[in-house]
């Protein structure tokens, strides 16, 4: 394997994201500090930047701070400022009123207003040109996600010395879908400003490639689109193509393996009940997760007599996400109802059948709940990948425990020996739980062997080999170019 520090051929890295990896907090006494930011992208490409070092550009998650560049560790950390109305326009409303229920199947309905792609295109644009202060001389601009899809265009008529890499870390959805889309053809434009684009399933990439033909008039062969210049300069060719994101395997497994967090999982057990079976769900609230479908099984389940709240434990860890958004509110509603009916019907003094946690827990707790876990149940309607599968894969040292896995996730394409469900089908899902909880031992191990040996051979630094190394391979192709 080509060692990390070389894949960028010594040529600086930029990353770009909506989000700092850092989140700016006022406590309420006032005083402010940071924390990490919510979200898969900071665990996936912590070790690339520890390695390489980078400039790093986004928003530091508060309104109306200005907030100098500042270092830590081996970033340069850029704050992107947002008013009130950007946040509200721009975040709340295009990225994840609009985008985000359209790109994952329109699992709920999204809004489309003409005012918010308005802002959409004014914070990209800052992004844009923030970038193009920032970037040093040939370096390699890497944008992430869907928040940010006009930035590979508008750089590139800024700068175009650097070489720009895109990742959507979310589906990208059917030409059916994606047409409802009134801004598709300056969406798709955006994104073909970028050298190459990442997705993370190869269904995902060929649905970009054919709405980029649709409604962008070009043409692709096999993974390069071609995109002709309109001042006359050569056709460019883009690489669109996937590169399933995955977890630093080693660093989590050796995490559960520490002392502290074994001792906590061991807490964890005693807390719930000796000889009671822990299932586990981890989520972001969100409707995409199918969290309210996973409570409708396991409701049932209890109100069949199938399982007893006194052998049984579903600890539901839903972290708190885009709580200004109306459909969060709706969903923390329901979610919040489900569970209060399901522990007043079921439960007794001693034992609730569901402990619902609406909380963000640090690493070390995550592993020692993944460690205390009989089953993690991993659910979404859908998902771009699910880093969480993985995570519970890698700190399953004692090749025991067992997954349930949505086949709406990425993940499930990799994670095959997993026990595949469709969250819709209430009887399948019903079926699922219950053999997770009587899955015999070596069934366990089969299965999590296999499992563990997928997860630990494809980590992140296989994709971060291949995603890098073909923007490299781009990176080159240009330079070539310039010299002809
Ligand atoms: C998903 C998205 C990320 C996003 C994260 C947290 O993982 O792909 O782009 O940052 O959710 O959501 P938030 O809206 O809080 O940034």
């Amino acid at each position: 394997m080509t060692a990390i520090k070389d894949l960028t051929d010594g040529r600086e890295l930029v990353m770009v994201s909506n989000r700092l990896p850092v989140d700016r907090v006022t406590e309420p006494d006032g005083t402010k500090s940071w924390k990490t930011s919510p979200g898969g992208l900071v665990t996936a490409v912590e070790p690339i930047v520890e390695e390489l070092g980078c400039v790093w550009v986004g928003w530091a998650g508060s309104a109306d701070e200005q907030i100098d560049a500042f270092d830590e560790d081996a970033m340069r950390l850029v704050p992107v400022e947002l008013s009130e109305e950007e946040i509200a326009e721009y975040y709340e409303g295009f990225s994840n009123a609009t985008l985000w229920p359209l790109y994952h199947d329109v699992v709920a309905r999204p809004e489309f207003h003409r005012e918010w792609w308005e802002r959409y295109k004014a914070v990209n644009a800052r992004f844009a040109a923030r970038v193009a202060d920032e970037a040093p001389e040939g370096a390699v601009v890497w944008v992430h996600d869907y928040q940010l899809q006009l930035v590979p265009k508008m750089l590139r008529e800024l700068r175009p010395d650097v070489t720009i890499a895109f990742f959507l870390h979310i589906p990208f959805p059917p030409t059916q879908l994606f047409a409802q889309m009134p801004w598709r053809r300056r969406l798709i434009e955006g994104l073909l400003g970028a050298d190459v684009i990442g997705f993370q399933q190869v269904g995902d990439a060929v649905n970009f490639r054919h709405a980029a033909e649709r409604y962008a008039r070009v043409h692709s062969l096999g993974n390069t689109i071609m995109v002709p210049a309109d001042d006359g300069t050569p056709t460019r060719s883009v690489v669109a193509q996937e590169f399933p994101i995955s977890i630093d395997a080693n660093a989590f497994s050796q995490l559960a393996k520490r002392d502290d967090v074994k001792s906590r999982a061991g807490e964890i057990r005693a807390e719930i009940g000796t000889g009671r079976r822990l299932m586990l769900g981890v989520d972001r609230l969100d409707y995409t997760k199918g969290i309210p479908h996973r409570l409708k099984a396991y409701g049932e389940l209890l109100a069949d007599g199938d399982v007893d709240s006194d052998e049984v434990v579903l600890v539901q860890v839903a972290s708190p996400s885009r709580e200004r958004v109306e459909a969060y509110q709706q969903l923390r509603d329901e979610v919040e109802g489900t569970v209060g009916r399901i522990n007043g019907a079921f439960g007794s003094i001693k034992n609730a059948p569901v402990v619902y946690l609406h909380q963000s827990f640090d690493r070390r707790e995550m592993a020692a709940l993944y460690v205390a876990a009989d089953a993690l149940v991993v659910t979404p309607l859908r998902d771009g990948m699910n880093l969480v599968a993985k995570e519970y894969v890698a700190c399953r040292n004692d090749e025991q425990g067992v997954l349930v896995l949505s086949e709406f996730a990425g993940a499930a394409d990799e994670l095959s020996d997993a026990l595949l469900v469709n969250p819709h089908d209430i009887d399948g899902l019903k079926a699922g739980l219950l053999r997770a909880l009587h899955m015999p031992l070596d069934e366990q191990q089969r299965r999590m062997r296999a499992l563990r040996e997928r997860v630990f051979d494809s980590d992140v630094s296989r994709w971060v080999q291949g995603f890098l190394g073909a923007v490299s391979a781009a990176a080159d192709q240009r330079t070539q170019d310039e010299r002809a």
